[in-house]
């Protein structure tokens, strides 16, 4: 069956103590979410947030990132299986900020897709175009070969534990947002091209996600389209009420 998400990505905000906090007051206002909550602090924070957020049923945690190698002489990198032991389940790879300051290529990001499903993480894999693409409108094609060359080498049993994340660059931050039609589009054209590789059964359980932008005014309009299954939030998963909000407008 297809799940309903709503991810909070918080980047590189928050010290551990209001962090924790945060955590605090998203568990005191959301109650019997529709579908799952999943928290994304920063590294540092996630063995202790990890535990606040295993109190309540639907609620997990993710990392950011994870490096694709299983261990080992890499100073500075943290690997599946450490994320594993700190209590993460899902895993967010191949946000746009990492493919554009930390040049993760497609290659390097099926990597990481691969360590992360032997290991037991969910991987929530974000594809999307930058502003240019859109504009000659290559989109549907910019994102398919990103899918295509980081996801379709999988087998149909990982791929169902994958949750898709579609991420328009020039929503991100930005303050604008994809609307509600174009979500749809390329929501849509993402579940058809599931289908075509892994079949209809398999497209339709896939969770896609929407993220860029998403906050507590527009995210019922974007989850309401039919292939919109929750949403990747960046800056409002920042705000216990504006979170809570977007949680509740899950269908
Ligand atoms: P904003 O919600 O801040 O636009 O960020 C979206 C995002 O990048 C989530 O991963």
């Amino acid at each position: 069956m297809r799940q309903q998400i709503v991810a909070g990505n918080w980047k590189m905000n928050k010290t551990l103590e209001e962090g924790v906090e945060l955590t605090k007051a998203i568990l005191d206002k959301i109650n019997q979410p529709k579908g799952l909550v999943v928290v994304a602090p920063p590294l540092t924070h996630l063995q202790e947030i990890g535990r606040l957020l295993s109190t309540k049923k639907s609620f997990h945690l993710s990392a950011q990132n994870c490096h694709q190698e299983e261990k080992g002489a890499y100073t500075g990198e943290v690997s599946a299986d450490m994320l594993v032991s700190v209590g993460c389940s899902f895993v967010i790879l191949g946000h746009s900020e990492r493919r554009q300051y930390f040049k993760e290529s497609n290659a390097t990001l099926a990597a990481k897709v691969n360590i992360s499903l032997a290991k037991g993480l969910r991987p929530i894999f974000c594809c999307g175009e930058p502003l240019n693409i859109r504009e000659t409108e290559t989109h549907v094609a910019y994102v398919a070969k990103q899918l295509k060359a980081s996801l379709f080498h999988l087998s149909e049993t990982e791929f169902r534990k994958v949750v898709i994340a579609y991420e328009p660059i020039w929503a991100i931050g930005t303050g604008k947002t994809a609307s509600s039609l174009q979500a749809q589009e390329m929501h849509k054209s993402i579940r058809d091209l599931v289908a075509k590789k892994y079949g209809k059964a398999v497209a339709n359980d896939t969770t896609i996600l929407y993220g860029g932008s998403c906050n507590a005014q527009n995210a019922a309009e974007l989850f309401a389209q039919p292939d919109v299954d929750g949403g990747l939030i960046g800056g409002a998963s920042l705000k216990a009420d504006d979170f809570a909000v977007i949680v509740g407008a899950l269908k």
